[in-house]
Parts: structure tokens; C-alpha cells; sequence
């Protein structure tokens, strides 16, 4: 086994699981997979697309996935997909098939931290229900209760969002210890903090309280709002063992399906925002806990989310986190929208005044780029017309182009820039060459990237390209299928080389692979292809398996095509006079071809 850990979990129970276990049956917990020839195949889980690559092979209990280049075992599976650890997969995987693990492995460091987590879980549920209970049926509620009532919260959000009451004094303290929580429970997980005299008293005092739930639905957290102007306005749970603020994201447990469902999340700033959005009829709405947006919320969302909507307030705050927030996504390939509100008002209040329907529509219909919105807010109050401001543009510009998108699509968004601002053309290389750092060079790129790639993992229809390949290597009769579906329709250019080489030698000589390789002039060409032979690929190319690796190759052949006629759209805007129209076809092509990117 792969596993280095497994030296601390027994190998006979290792094998015992794995032996016992079907990966097709796990596997079909999450995908849903359909039997073609000797292969299993559905839509993989790890990365978004339309069309299945993703297979299992159940004789030697494999996964694998053209698209993306993940693959493995039903241990690697799990853990991947559910960020497990290794001993937390044998656990589920056990209990699966009813195997009782011994004792001595129990006695796990893990597994006596969830036992604890188990007990403070139970006691956050019953702190969340006394809350609720205060708040919708007792007097000391009432205030707190006719505040939300007063801003419009409905009795349904309410109810939905589990909202809650924190009452004066010392009374949730002395009720938790009636239930039989040490102070030092309730001290670790945040619900008493101590007095500068050393006293603990509650954590939450006459507070609206918004319970915080972790991805899985249960709470693990409260954000207290004070009923009146007194500082801070919301007040959050310390972090704890069961909580960590910037890997939370209010509403996500509620919004996954949805989210799942549309591959979009929209992005509030405040929980107000999402609980009356969702009363609103969007339900694929989360937030922060009031800290920026960072890589782990991204990592709760990257698996079921192409867009973004950003949807924060629009005073300046709100508008730094927007174009912050969009740059990170924009550069990791992600569709990003901006949703304008007018006069300063936030989701919340929006919704509230002009009702859902017109939000809704606000969201849907009036959000913008985010390359628009940031070229807008950078355009704002500027003359086009002279050379001098066209020049700072363009400076400005490309600078942005270079910030916001990943390197391989700069070619396609700085040729284009060329081809609309001809008269233009050596300031632009001149400003592309100044501001670019990674050394892309505009004369040499084009849209094919020759760039070595190290170690990160090709793309859909590069590797479909290398798998093609390596099937003709092993049978050299595939040659006639290939020739006649493909030619010479491969997208990249080693690719391409060999595959035309392949052509010629089964014309001519045939003689063996080996030697047919080790005849290539160019070295790395030779190098290449020696990778490509040694990849692991099954015997027979079933016929499945080739129409999928065709298409993948084919699509992003298409793909590349229309984007070409697409620029001789634009520039014929351009060339008519239409500068403005021809920017907003640019932007929204770029924004197309990176979502078309991302489903690779
Ligand atoms: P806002 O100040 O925009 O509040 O903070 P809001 O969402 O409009 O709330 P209402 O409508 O006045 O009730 C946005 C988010 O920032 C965090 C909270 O998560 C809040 O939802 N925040 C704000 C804090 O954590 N502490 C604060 O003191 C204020
Ligand atoms: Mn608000």
C-alpha cells in the first residue's frame, strides 16, 4: 500500500477492508455511475464537467478520470473527497462492512477527540434550542423578538434560521450547569469567558443570536447582534476545537444543494443579507464571518462552483471587498459577476425597499463582469478620445489583464487588444513587456502554451492526446480509427509532432515502437513520447472510452476555432468605430473562454 501511515493501522485489517469492499459500490454513494463494456463511468466528482470522464474499474478496484488526472483506490478516494484522514476512511469503511475494529486502535488520539466533539456538539444543540426558546416564546424575548420583526425578518426566516435570543445576566451559565456542562465545557467552547477578577460569566448577553452551523449542518458557533448601537455590532463565538472562523461560511450547509444544483454561489457580506435573500427566493447565498474571503472558503466551494456572484454593499467598504474578492477568484479561472446596488444600500435594506422580485432580477440581469466593473470604476470620469488617455487606459489595461488572468489566456486577451488598437500596437508590447513578470512574450505566445508544465496536471484535452497516443503505441492497428475520426486535429503541438510521425511509420516500415521512438531526432520530442508510452493504460481501447477521448480532443479543437472568428467579429467592431462594443465582446469572450477553461 501507498500509505506511509499504515504501519500504525495493522495490514491484515487494511486488506481485510480493502479486499471486502467494492470501490463501485462506494463510489455510486456519490456518483452516478453507468456500466459500459468493462468500466463503470459517470461525472467526476473532483472537478466540474458536462460529460463523463470519470471511470472505475472494478476488477482492479481503480478509479481514474481522463479530465482531471485523479485516480486511485477506494482509501484515496475517500479521502480526497470527504478530507478524511486515512484512519477516519478505514473507520467508515469498516463500519461499512460491519468489521470491528480492535480496541487498541481505538484508543486513537482520533477517535477520543471525536468522542469529545460528540459531547460538545450535543451541548451547542441544546444551547441553540434554549436561544430559539427565549427568543419566540418567553418575555425576555419580546424585545429582541419585535426588533427583527420591525426590520422585516419573517416568522418563516426566523424559524428557518434558527434565530435566537441571549438573555441579560448570568442565566445561560447556570442553565447549562443545571444540564450537568462544567464551566470548563463551557469555557473551551465559548459560551462563558472570564472577568478581568476572574469570574466567568456568559459569553452572549442580550444579544439576537444567528447560530453558526459547520458543513454538515450542526452548530457550532453563535454571532450575537446587540439590539442597539452598543459596539461591536455583532459579537462571534471565540474559535474554538469546533470552530475556526475563516473556514466557515455562514448558510453553506443550507445553500449546497442549490449551490450544486445552478454552479453558482452568490457572495453577501452579512448574515442579515443572506437570510433575507433566501427569504427572497435566493437560496445560494453565503457569507463570511465577517472576515475577507480566503483560500479555505474557496476550497468548501471550488468542487460545485463555476460563478460568483459578488453581492456587497456598495459603500467603499463593500466595494474594496468586491474588487479584492473578484481579483482572487477572477485569477483562478472563476466567472465572476459584480451585483451594483444603488444609494448605499445593502442586500438587506435593497430587498426590504424594492422587494424581491426586483432584487432577483437586480442579481440575474444587472450584475456585471467583474473585468467590466473594474475597467468601469478605473474608466470612471476618463475621455477616450486623445491619444494621451487611450494610452493610460491601455497602461492600466494590460496591467489589469495580467493581474486577472492565469498566464494562458493572456495571449488571447493581449492579441485581441493589438488587433483593436493597431495604431497602438508597439506602446502595447512595450507596457506588456514592462509590467510582465513571468515572461510570457507577446510575440511568441499564441494560444497553445509551450511552456513545461512541471509538475502540474495537463488539461482535459491534453490529456486525452497523451491517453490517445499511448493506446496507438500499444496497437499499432488503432492508427486507421484515429486517422480517420481525428487526422490531424490535435490540439498540441508535441502532440500533434508525434501523431504525425505515428502516420508515417505505419506507412513505411512498422517496425517496432521502441524503435520507431528511439529513432525521433528532436531529444525532448523523444523524451516526450518515452513519458506517453510509459503511461498506465488499460489493454483495449473499448470503444466508449475512445468516443470520449475523441471528443474532449475534438471540443477544445472547435473550441479554439470559434474563438478565432470570434476576434475577427471584434475587430471588425473596432474597425467600424464601435471601440466600446468591441471592449464589451472582448470582456465577455475572455469570461467565456475561461469558463470553457474551467471545465477542462
Ligand atoms: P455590517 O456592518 O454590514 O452588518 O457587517 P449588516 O450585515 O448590515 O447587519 P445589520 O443589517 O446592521 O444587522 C457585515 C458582517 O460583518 C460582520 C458580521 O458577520 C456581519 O454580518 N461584523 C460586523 C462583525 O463580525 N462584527 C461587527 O461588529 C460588525
Ligand atoms: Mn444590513
Amino acid at each position: 500500500m501507498a500509505f506511509s501511515m499504515s504501519n500504525k493501522f495493522p495490514q491484515e485489517i487494511v486488506d481485510q477492508v480493502r479486499t471486502t469492499i467494492d470501490i463501485v459500490d462506494v463510489i455510486s454513494d456519490y456518483v452516478n455511475l453507468n456500466k459500459k463494456g468493462k468500466e463503470y463511468f459517470g461525472l467526476c466528482p473532483f472537478h466540474q464537467e458536462k460529460t463523463p470522464s470519470f471511470s472505475v474499474n472494478q476488477e482492479k478496484q481503480v478509479y481514474n478520470c481522463f479530465g482531471c488526472g485523479s485516480g486511485g483506490n477506494v482509501f484515496s478516494f475517500l479521502m480526497q473527497l470527504e478530507g478524511l484522514s486515512f484512519f477516519e476512511t478505514l473507520e467508515k469503511l469498516a463500519d461499512r462492512i460491519s468489521l470491528k475494529l480492535p480496541d487498541s486502535l481505538l484508543q486513537n488520539a482520533n477517535f477520543t477527540r471525536n468522542d469529545v466533539d460528540k459531547i460538545s456538539l450535543e451541548m451547542y444543540e441544546r444551547v441553540e434550542k434554549y436561544f430559539h426558546h427565549l427568543l419566540v416564546n418567553t418575555e425576555e424575548g419580546r424585545v429582541a423578538l419585535n426588533y427583527l420583526l420591525n426590520r422585516g425578518f419573517s416568522k418563516e426566516s426566523i424559524e428557518n434560521f434558527r434565530i435566537g435570543y441571549a438573555p441579560k445576566g448570568n442565566i445561560t451559565n447556570t442553565y447549562l450547569k443545571s444540564c450537568g456542562y462544567s464551566t470548563e465545557n463551557l469555557y473551551e467552547y465559548g459560551l462563558v469567558r472570564k472577568t478581568e477578577e476572574g469570574n466567568y460569566v456568559d459569553y452572549f448577553r442580550d444579544r439576537i443570536i444567528f447560530p453558526i452551523w459547520n458543513n454538515t449542518g450542526q452548530v457550532i458557533a453563535f454571532s450575537g447582534r446587540a439590539l442597539d448601537d452598543s459596539k461591536p455590532k455583532y459579537l462571534n463565538s471565540p474559535d474554538t476545537k469546533l470552530f475556526n472562523k475563516s473556514k466557515i461560511l455562514y448558510n453553506f450547509h443550507k445553500a449546497r444543494q442549490e449551490i450544486k444544483r445552478t454552479g453558482e454561489v452568490v457572495l453577501f457580506e452579512g448574515f442579515a443579507d443572506v437570510i433575507s435573500a433566501y427569504d427572497a427566493g435566493v437560496k445560494n447565498g453565503v457569507a463570511t464571518m465577517g472576515t475577507s474571503f480566503t483560500q479555505e472558503h474557496l476550497n468548501l466551494l471550488s468542487r460545485d462552483v463555476r460563478s460568483f456572484i459578488l453581492c456587497f454593499d456598495s459603500d467603499n467598504a463593500g466595494t474594496k471587498a468586491a474588487l479584492a474578492t473578484g481579483k482572487v477568484l477572477s485569477s483562478r479561472n472563476y466567472n465572476v459577476k459584480v451585483c451594483n446596488l444603488p444609494d448605499n444600500l445593502d442586500p438587506d435594506e435593497f430587498i426590504k425597499k424594492y422587494g424581491s422580485d426586483n432584487f432577483k432580477n437586480r442579481l440575474s440581469n444587472n450584475s456585471t463582469l467583474y473585468i467590466s466593473y473594474v475597467l468601469e470604476k478605473y474608466k470612471h470620469g476618463k475621455n477616450l478620445n486623445n491619444d494621451a488617455n487611450k494610452k493610460v487606459f491601455l497602461d492600466e489595461a494590460i496591467k489589469l489583464i495580467l493581474e486577472l488572468s492565469p498566464h494562458k489566456d493572456y495571449p488571447f486577451y493581449i492579441n485581441s487588444i493589438i488587433e483593436q488598437f493597431k495604431e497602438q500596437e508597439d506602446y502595447i508590447r512595450k507596457i506588456f513587456s514592462k509590467h510582465n513578470k513571468t515572461g510570457a512574450n507577446p510575440t511568441s505566445i499564441n494560444y497553445k502554451k509551450n511552456v513545461t508544465k512541471g509538475l502540474t496536471k495537463y488539461n482535459k484535452f491534453e490529456n486525452a492526446e497523451r491517453i490517445l497516443l499511448a493506446y496507438m503505441f500499444n496497437d499499432i492497428d488503432l492508427i486507421e480509427k484515429v486517422k480517420e475520426r481525428i487526422f490531424d486535429r490535435f490540439n498540441d503541438d508535441k502532440n500533434k509532432a508525434i501523431l504525425l510521425l505515428l502516420y508515417g511509420y505505419y506507412e513505411k516500415e512498422r517496425k517496432s515502437i521502441e524503435e520507431f521512438i528511439n529513432n525521433m531526432v528532436d531529444e525532448d520530442l523523444r523524451l516526450y513520447a518515452k513519458e506517453i508510452k510509459s503511461l498506465p493504460i488499460g489493454e483495449e481501447l473499448n470503444s466508449d472510452i475512445f468516443d470520449q477521448l475523441e471528443n474532449n480532443i475534438l471540443v477544445h479543437f472547435q473550441e479554439y476555432n470559434i474563438k478565432k472568428n470570434r476576434q475577427e467579429e471584434i475587430k471588425q467592431e473596432y474597425l467600424n468605430g464601435n471601440i466600446l462594443k468591441a471592449a464589451e465582446m472582448l470582456q465577455k469572450s475572455l469570461i467565456e473562454s475561461r469558463n470553457s477553461k474551467f471545465n477542462k
